[in-house]
């Protein structure tokens, strides 16, 4: 187990501590940091085409978000093993319809494959997706664990393509404010970070919808899959995590996974947090927030998915403040409306324009803490970071 002692001032511990955590990754990738390791071309004279694979829920903010870039961007193929899903989504894109990936595969023009089927099967699709030197664009979670989420990303670096990882709310006007005001450092010190994720998913009408929902090697659970933007905002906001530990419990769903968990954690920064989700919450959705204390700053980011802020209060005054009115808005849906201010860094990223806002390394940053927090709860043991030295 990796654990360091915390620097209360903790800038200089931060500094080694990133250092620490940047070999790290570097031994396990031979990190190459030349952009020239994409060897593809930036596409600057047509469309991106993208194919997508796996037409069921989510597949439709895909389709709408490359319909909203539709000067550069073009949907040429999708899939699915199921006839009637995949017939339905033909229909609504007028796409070429693939029974299998390998079919697609074998004749698809598509630069990039959007994978937007059951969470455990991303790694093998990436990797055959790589395999054919297209770029890959994964649904969250990447992978259901730790090696698996390594393996796609090790080989989208050997073929030089990009691996994207959804985590579109990211883009959301509330957490983009916040994330600012962290970089600004406005907050000093942050002493206490708390998250909820006080949602309502059914068993029937939900899990029992599609058989690999709540399993644990397609799925995880209330984690891993409804709180994983949160869980994203850990590492993403506060910065690295010195260490967790967390409960789970499947209180009263039936599915092999958790409906219900807690989650300690103390970053390197010297922070303490919690993060707190169930998917039991009568009668339906309650809760999507953040609250952060810092030394000269206090914020909730609430809703029912970070959506209005609730509390900006600041020790000095900033021209962001006057932008939180307009930041706040109604949402009818948990997922947000982030997808096609996504797709618009991916597309600039294809276009040679842009960097990605978030890719597979990146993605496994939120992966690795998931599985902390499985492993903490399975064992009943605290759970140093990195999982891998
Ligand atoms: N970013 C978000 O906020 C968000 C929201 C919802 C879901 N997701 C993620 O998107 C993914 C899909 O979730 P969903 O709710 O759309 O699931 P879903 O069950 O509604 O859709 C999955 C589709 O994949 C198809 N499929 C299964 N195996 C396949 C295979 N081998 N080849 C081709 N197609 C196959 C199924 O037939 C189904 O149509 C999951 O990873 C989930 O975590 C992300």
């Amino acid at each position: 187990m990796y654990s360091t002692p915390c620097s209360p001032r903790g800038s200089r511990f931060s500094c080694l501590a990133s250092v620490i955590a940047n070999q790290n990754i570097q031994a396990i990738f031979q990190f190459n940091t030349d952009s020239s390791m994409f060897a593809t071309q930036a596409i600057t004279d047509r469309k991106i085409r993208f194919a997508l694979v796996g037409c069921g829920r989510i597949s439709n903010n895909h389709i709408d978000s490359i319909s909203q870039h539709s000067e550069v961007a073009e949907l040429v193929d999708v899939c699915d093993i199921n006839p009637e899903a995949l017939a339905k989504t033909v229909a609504k894109t007028g796409a070429k319809g693939h029974s299998s990936l390998s079919a697609l595969l074998a004749s698809t023009t598509a630069d990039c494959v959007i994978l937007t089927t059951p969470s455990g099967l991303h790694p093998n699709q990436a990797i055959a997706v790589a395999n054919t030197g297209r770029h890959v664009l994964s649904e969250k979670p990447m992978a259901t664990n730790f090696e698996d989420g390594l393996a796609m990303v090790k080989a989208c670096e050997q073929a030089g393509v990009h691996l994207f990882v959804v985590k579109q709310n990211r883009k959301n006007a509330t957490l983009q404010l916040l994330k600012q005001a962290v970089e600004k450092k406005r907050f000093g010190r942050i002493y206490m970070v708390t998250l909820n994720v006080f949602w309502q998913r059914p068993q029937q009408g939900y899990y029992d919808q599609a058989d690999w929902r709540g399993t644990w090697n397609l799925d995880g659970g209330a984690l891993m899959n409804q709180a994983s933007h949160y869980v994203d905002l850990l590492e993403w906001l506060i910065g690295p995590i010195d260490s967790l530990h967390a409960y789970t419990a499947t209180l009263a769903r039936d599915i092999e996974a958790e409906d219900t968990a807690v989650m300690s954690v103390k970053w390197r920064n010297g922070a303490l947090g919690s993060l707190n989700c169930t998917m039991l919450t009568y009668p339906k959705n309650l809760e999507g927030s953040i609250t952060i204390l810092g030394e000269k700053g206090t914020v909730r980011v609430g809703g029912v998915a970070v959506n209005e802020i609730q509390e900006w209060n600041f020790q000095d005054a900033d021209p962001a403040d006057e932008q939180i009115a307009h930041a706040n808005y109604e949402t009818t849906s948990v997922y947000g409306f982030g997808h096609p201010l996504y797709y618009q860094n991916v597309i600039e990223t294809l276009q040679g324009k842009a960097i990605p806002d978030v890719d597979g390394r990146e993605g496994l940053k939120s992966l690795e803490v998931l599985i902390a927090a499985y492993r903490s709860a399975r064992d009943g043991v605290q759970v140093g970071l990195p999982l891998h030295l």
